[in-house]
């Protein structure tokens, strides 16, 4: 039985003063030992809030990592950076810096390596546009984008992976994948880390992202292969936030 996973993706909001307020909501209500919890920060809050968390069932997490390990990178954190404020995970490829930032399937490939040579957890993101869904592409896209990711990792590395799929056309819009949908690519690309290995497919959390709220979480996690939630808007809200972890 895989533990559910609720990570919060809080993109780039935030600061000192709502940081200490949301992780101290969500401290507050925090049920003891009912899923994995993360919060995945802006860079330059990783020290504040691995201070903050210290001591809590709340993990801590960079929203990208540098392929690279040290040098010339202009605006790069490398991995040994993440470490050092006690990182547990890592998200790599998100939509929005595969759309904003040019980055890669074969970028998003090398950095999970460079992040599990570092015992970092990669939350690998994969997700189709709107106009892939409708053309009926949406298998092909998401199951290419793990594909690539998969080609550069052998199968004891797969099981330490975790798998977001995020359709885009739901990030952020209020539009959900309906459970069934959702459902249908999770089983896909649980074949496909199965076709890698049965022993890590077995074990790797497949996330679902995409206006995760309250009230449709229940459902959503109610899936056999949804197995917990990567959260943007709701993860700024502690009762919200809250709500959903309770919901695993
Ligand atoms: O990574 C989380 C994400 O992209 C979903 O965002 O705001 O739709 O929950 P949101």
């Amino acid at each position: 039985m895989r533990r559910k996973l609720v990570a919060g993706n809080w993109k780039m909001n935030g600061s000192l003063a709502a940081n200490s307020a949301l992780i101290a909501g969500i401290k507050a209500g925090l049920p003891a030992d009912v899923c994995d919890v993360a919060v995945c920060v802006p860079a330059p809050y990783l020290a504040q809030v691995q201070g903050e968390v210290a001591g809590s069932a709340i993990g801590l997490g960079a929203q990208d990592i540098s392929a690279f390990a040290s040098g010339a990178y202009t605006g790069e954190v490398s991995a040994a950076m993440l470490n050092e404020f006690a990182c547990r995970y890592v998200i790599i490829g998100h939509s929005e810096r595969r759309a904003y930032h040019g980055e890669s399937d074969d970028s998003v490939a090398l950095k999970t390596r460079v992040a599990l040579q570092a015992g970092l957890i990669p939350i690998v993101c994969v997700g189709e546009s709107l106009a892939e869904r409708e053309a009926a592409q949406t298998n092909a896209v998401v199951g290419g984008q793990l594909d690539v990711v998969l080609a550069a990792l052998n199968a004891e590395d797969v099981a330490k992976i975790v798998v977001a799929y995020e359709p885009v056309w739901a990030i952020g819009t209020g539009k959900t994948a309906t459970p069934e949908m959702a459902q249908d690519v999770h089983a896909m690309l649980r074949a496909k880390l199965a076709a890698k290995s049965a022993e890590a497919a077995a074990k790797v959390c497949i996330l679902y992202g995409g206006s995760m709220k309250p009230d449709n979480a229940k459902e959503l996690l109610g899936m056999p292969d949804i197995d917990g939630g990567l959260i943007g808007g709701a993860a700024l809200k502690p009762a919200d936030f809250l709500a959903i972890i309770q919901a695993a």
